[in-house]
This record gives C-alpha cells, structure tokens and sequence, in this order.
C-alpha cells in the first residue's frame, strides 16, 4: 500500500515519495504529512486484530505503537524498526482530580508510563525507522528535554548517532541525564528553543544529518497510536473531550490526524473535541485562537514558563494544529504558572503523578469547567505527556514554597507537603505522630 508525502497547505498539496529526506514541502514551504491515498481497512476484524495481539509474545505485537501499524503503513517492511516497547500506558481514573477539575468524573491517558517517560516514545520509534530505511547514520533533534531523551535512546538502541541541541539551563535536569545516559552527543546551546530549531534545520540540511523534530511527519504517524490505543482500550467508545498540553502542537496535529482518519476509515463515527492547554507565558497558540481571521501565528519572542516542556514562542506546527482544533470544534486555553503548580500537585495526590507541562491539562480543564465551556458530566480524556520523575527540583521546591516563576514571583504551595527533620528519637517522633 503505497505511502506518499503531501504538503498540508491546502492551496499546494503537492505530493512527494515517502522516501525524500525533505521536511518542508519544497515548493511552497508548507508542512508535510504522511497519506495513504488508497488505504482501504476494515475496522471489524482489525479491532480484533489488534485485541489478539495484546497476548502475543512478538516484540511488534507487543509495542503499543506497531501494534496498530495497518493505520501507519509508511514503511514497506518493518526490518529497520526498534521497538523498546513504547506505547502501553495506562487509563487511569482519578476522582479528586476530577472533582478540583469540576467534573464527575476524568480519566487520564499517562504517556509517563513510556520507556523514557513521555509520549515522545510513541513517535520517535517510528523517525527512527524511517532515518534507517533511508540509510541515516546520524540523527539530530532540537528539544526542550523529552525528544531528546527519547531520540537518545532509540538511536542507542539501533546504533545510530544521535546529536542534541539544548537550550542551556532551561531543561530539567532529569532529561538531561538521560540524554547523557543513553549516549547522545550534547550540545547546550545559548539560545531559545525557536531559534535553535532554526540553527539546527540549516546544520541538518548542509552535514546530511536527518531531523527528528515534530516537524518529522513519520513521528507524527506514530504519536497517533496514542489515539488508536486510547479508544481501544475503551471498547471503541469515543470520549467527548481529548485534552492536552500544547508547545510545538506536533502532538495536537498527530491526534487530530488519527482521529480524523479512525473516523474516514470507520473505526469510530464522531470526533471528540481537542482542548489545547498553554502556559499564560508561551501561549501564542491561544493568542492566535482568540483571533477573528486566525490566520497568522504572532510568536512570543520570550517565551516563560516553569514548564519547561512546553516553553516555545514559535510552534512550527500551529496550522495543522489550527486545522484539528478547528475540525473537532475544540477549545484552547491557558493557565497561570500557579494554576499549573496546583494542578501538578492534585495530579500527584491521586497516587499519579506528572511533569509541570501535563498538569496544564488538569489546570485547563477547570477553566473550561468554570467558563462553561466543558460540562460537568462530560466524558473526558486528558493526556499526562510526562513522568513525575522528569523534574523533582521542580516538585521539591513547590512542596517547601521555594518555586518561582520567573519575573511572576514566589508560587504558592496550596498543596504543600513539607519534609520534617527529626531527631533520631523514637519519643519525639512518636509525639509527631
Ligand atoms: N508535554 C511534554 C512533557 C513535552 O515534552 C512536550 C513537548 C509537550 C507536552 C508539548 O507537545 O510540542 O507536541 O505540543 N516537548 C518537546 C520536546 C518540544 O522537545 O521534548 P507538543
């Protein structure tokens, strides 16, 4: 079944071979996505498909993106991927955060639960099989922590060299070792992560490097497993509302996408409405919705947020996003830095857990309750992009009041949940307690 590139502008919509290292459309500059002209499936018996292989011992089967891979046939054999078992997260539901939420009831989807915990797995396990089937030696990637940890280890694991281009001193120290762990050649560049991204392009393009930003439409393809393993394991019962974080939006265009295209192909019969949340300091994506014409995104220069995962000014994919957003009759909003911190807390609370960035999710989702937007009965899936673990200085300082948020102040520890010292005597700690 024959893959194609085609560009997203809908006056271009040039077609290119799947196999051009090309991550602009070369005439007009446009995005580029991954289409199956003639893809034919039947939802029935791939349903069950795919519920088989749940319980099979196949390193494919047993991944949670290649397990669905009749809806991502970009590839024309599967021998160049490498699976680390991606994908596989759980629903989990959590009352209290469902109640601070202002909802009967919210499941979340937790990409933490990913091999280097965050979504970011589901999508570069299928960059990385694509840089092999072109024969790339070397891949690179511009991040704010999460795609590079995850592209050093896929690239560790199929022995291709990964480069890194950080922004210095603005990711977490927990993606950073990863990136140091798993072997990545690390650069840590003084700049923005907008301005790197644009560095790196113009580096990839003169050295043949092969980029594995979001801006990639194969890690696109595989972040929409997400979507796919999210209905399955809901006995196909389509949510009304989808809610996650926006910072480049390569994760709001990939489910969009797949929820589009589940819907063309018959695997469900309605969308659900995306809800992208921004944080207040880096929220041009919601800028850009306010707007009557909504025709061109207004970068934040200096972009802010304690969220560092999702501290981006320019997001390149803004009008596939725009188009998702738009299509699902969706939402975009943003939350304070404080919003975010109490949310994270409520999250953890609930024996869950998560990075600063997908607490935005939870913050968002009681805005849209209070404004009315989203109903207290609504059927809600919000995505958890990112493990607790990636960012402890993040938590240590929230829980002992000593989290500030750049040129916003001190942030509140509503939740706070001080550690006592005591001294090593059993009377005095038994009258604490
Ligand atoms: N949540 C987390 C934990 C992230 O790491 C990111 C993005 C996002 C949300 C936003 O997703 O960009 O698809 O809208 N992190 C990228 C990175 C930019 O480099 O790791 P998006």
């Amino acid at each position: 079944m024959p893959a194609e590139l085609v560009c997203f502008a809908p006056n271009c919509r040039a077609r290119f071979p799947v196999t051009e290292v090309i991550y602009n459309c070369p005439r007009c500059g446009g995005l580029l996505e991954a289409d199956y002209p003639q893809l034919k499936l039947d939802p029935e018996e791939l349903k069950a498909v795919w519920r088989t292989r749940r319980t099979c011992n196949l390193p494919l089967d047993q991944s949670g993106v290649w397990r669905y891979r009749e809806i991502i046939p970009f590839l024309e054999n599967l021998d160049s991927v490498v699976t680390l078992r991606e994908g596989n997260t759980p629903l989990l539901a959590a009352l209290a955060a469902a109640e601070y939420g202002g909802l009967d009831r919210l499941v979340f989807k937790h990409q933490g639960f990913n091999p280097t915990g965050s979504f970011k797995d589901n999508g570069m396990t299928c960059g990385v099989a694509q840089a092999r089937r072109l024969g790339m030696r070397r891949v690179a990637c511009v991040s704010t922590g999460n795609t590079s940890a995850s592209m050093a280890a896929y690239a560790g694991a199929a022995g291709l060299e990964a480069l890194i281009f950080i922004p210095h001193g603005n990711i977490s120290y927990g993606k950073l070792a990863q990136a140091l762990e798993y072997g990545a050649r690390t650069f840590q560049v003084e700049a923005n992560f907008d301005q790197i991204l644009a560095l790196v392009r113009a580096l990839a393009e003169r050295l043949g490097i092969y980029l594995l930003n979001s801006i990639n439409p194969f890690r696109i393809e595989g972040q929409k497993t997400i979507m796919a393993e999210m209905l399955d394991q809901r006995d196909w019962s389509v949510p009304d509302w989808i809610v996650l974080p926006g910072g480049n939006l390569g994760n709001t265009s990939a489910f969009g996408k797949a929820l589009r295209e589940m819907k063309q192909w018959g695997f469900i019969d309605k969308l659900p409405r995306l809800a992208v949340i921004q944080a207040e300091g880096a929220a041009p994506f919601f800028d850009l919705f306010q707007t009557a014409s909504r025709d061109r995104l207004d970068a934040v220069a200096h972009p802010e947020t304690l969220a560092t995962a999702i501290k981006i000014g320019d997001p390149v994919s803004w009008p596939k996003a725009l188009k998702e957003v738009g299509e699902s009759q969706g939402a975009v909003e943003k939350v304070s830095e404080q919003e975010i911190a109490d949310a994270k807390a409520v999250i953890g609370k609930s024996g869950i857990g998560c990075e600063p960035a997908s607490a935005a999710t939870l913050a968002g989702i009681r805005k849209l309750t209070a404004a009315g937007i989203m109903r207290r009965d609504a059927d809600v899936v919000a995505v958890l992009t990112g493990n607790l673990l990636k960012d402890p200085d993040y938590i240590y300082r929230y829980h002992t009041g000593q989290l500030e948020a750049p040129g916003r102040g001190l942030i509140q520890p509503t939740f706070g949940n001080q550690p006592v010292i005591v001294p090593n005597d059993p009377e005095k700690i038994a009258a604490l307690l």
